[in-house]
């Protein structure tokens, strides 16, 4: 008789699986009710109230002084690169392993995305992959803090600053991430951070920058706000400087209350998230074949967009990575598909290689290409509770212990 519930033996975890951590995104009567207030004044847009409150409490967090708040985090990263003067032809250096705006950002300017390899262990963009990518075309260099680690932001300013070049902090997948004492998005000259509805703060769709440079904090309010200065009513407007085409992508008032919200749990959840995490990354070390990604050298607390599991070594590395979560599953855990894989081989990237769309220096990404079919992965939210990781670890051991009737299951399915 078999023991593992994907071959018929008993399954390990009882309840139902949605039961072991909160829905998302999270709702509540505070909120409902200050949204209701922001609806009955009116107030809903143009740089309302709202909006201000929350630019400068999100700003403040993270230990930036200027907030620009917008309409997604791809226009966040667009009207970076905008502000930081990107022309056509410029070239953008990217990481393999991130959601496919960090690049589109870059060609939505005519620039070209330079798509350079991961660390194997954080999975963020190799400092030394990204040193060897630099040309006199480099214009701007976005590191992104990916799913549950923190890029060498250290390494990447030491070699940017050495050539002067400008770097803007993806952090859709870090807020409140600090690290060496300093917020997420406040080490390069700008961060961009995403509100998308999956993300750690989410307002359904919604975006910041955060700068410390009051220039370029006017210049991104321009360049989301079609020109309009900040504070300036319709009939005073001054024309915005010539060369910088200006956008709608304002966000509203009803998004900010959200996130204003939000942003007075942040601490206590990332802080959770962040615990949990590490019992979990103890809890699964005497299994071998199987890590966590590492998260950011000097991040404490980390950001947590999700947690991944990397089953790159023996004895799991010949099982694939649908049959590993198949038993999970059967055993009650399902686990999740994992990263992205390279940005270049997600199904909706439609840039071409041949007519220099975009450039891959060292013609593939292999980290992130041979991570992508041993990586599975987990949404943030499940990361709330100890008990839950409790849970995925037992599920983990008992794999472990009866892997050779996973390898036969493997076997058979070939
Ligand atoms: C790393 C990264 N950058 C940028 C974005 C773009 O954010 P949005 O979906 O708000 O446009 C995302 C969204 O998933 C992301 O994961």
């Amino acid at each position: 008789m078999a023991n593992l519930a994907i071959l018929g033996g008993d399954k390990l975890i009882k309840e139902d699986y949605l039961s072991l951590f909160p829905e998302w995104p999270p709702r509540d009567e505070a909120t409902a009710e200050a949204l209701k207030k922001v609806y009955m004044e009116g107030n809903w847009s143009f740089n309302s109230p709202a909006e201000q409150e929350f630019e400068k409490a999100f700003a403040e967090y993270h230990g930036a002084k200027y907030g620009i708040f917008m309409v997604n985090g791809t226009t966040t990263l667009e009207c970076s690169l905008a502000a930081l003067g990107i022309k056509p032809g410029d070239e953008v250096i990217v990481p393999a392993l991130t959601w496919m705006a960090t690049a589109l950002a870059a060609s939505y300017l005519g620039a070209i995305p330079v798509i350079v390899d991961i660390e194997p262990t954080t999975l963020c963009m190799d400092p030394e992959k990204m040193r060897a990518a630099i040309t006199p075309k480099t214009k701007a260099i976005i590191p992104v803090h990916v799913y549950g680690s923190t890029a060498d932001m250290e390494k990447i300013l030491e070699i940017a600053d050495a050539h002067g070049i400008p770097v803007i902090e993806d952090c859709a997948h870090m807020h409140g991430g600090f690290w060496n004492g300093r917020g997420a998005g406040s080490w390069g000259k700008i961060g961009s951070f995403s509100f998308q509805q999956s993300k750690t703060m989410s307002s359904g769709e919604g975006g910041i920058c955060i700068t410390s440079d009051p220039e370029l904090a006017e210049k991104l309010f321009l360049l989301k706000h079609i020109g309009y200065s900040r504070g300036i009513p319709q009939g005073q407007a001054q024309r915005a400087p010539e060369g910088l085409l200006c956008h709608n992508y304002r966000a509203t008032a009803f998004q900010a209350v959200i996130l204003s919200q939000q942003l007075k749990n942040l601490k206590s959840m990332i802080d959770s998230y962040a615990s949990n995490a590490e019992y979990l990354r103890n809890a699964i070390k005497d299994i071998p074949g199987v890590r966590m990604q590492a998260p950011g050298r000097l991040a404490t607390p980390q950001g947590y967009y999700s947690f991944h599991l990397i089953f790159d070594g023996e004895p799991f590395k010949d099982i694939p990575k649908a049959i590993i979560n198949e038993a999970c599953g059967a055993e009650g855990f399902p686990i999740g598909n994992g990263t992205h894989g390279p940005v270049y081989k997600a199904s909706l990237f439609n840039l071409n290689l041949e007519k220099g769309e975009y450039r891959i220096p060292d013609g593939r990404c292999a980290v992130c290409e041979d991570l992508f079919p041993r990586t599975l992965g987990s949404a943030h939210n499940v990361l709330t509770r100890r008990d839950t990781m409790e849970k995925l670890s037992a599920v983990l051991h008992k794999i472990y212990d009866n892997i050779d009737e996973l390898k036969q299951y493997a076997a058979s399915k070939k």
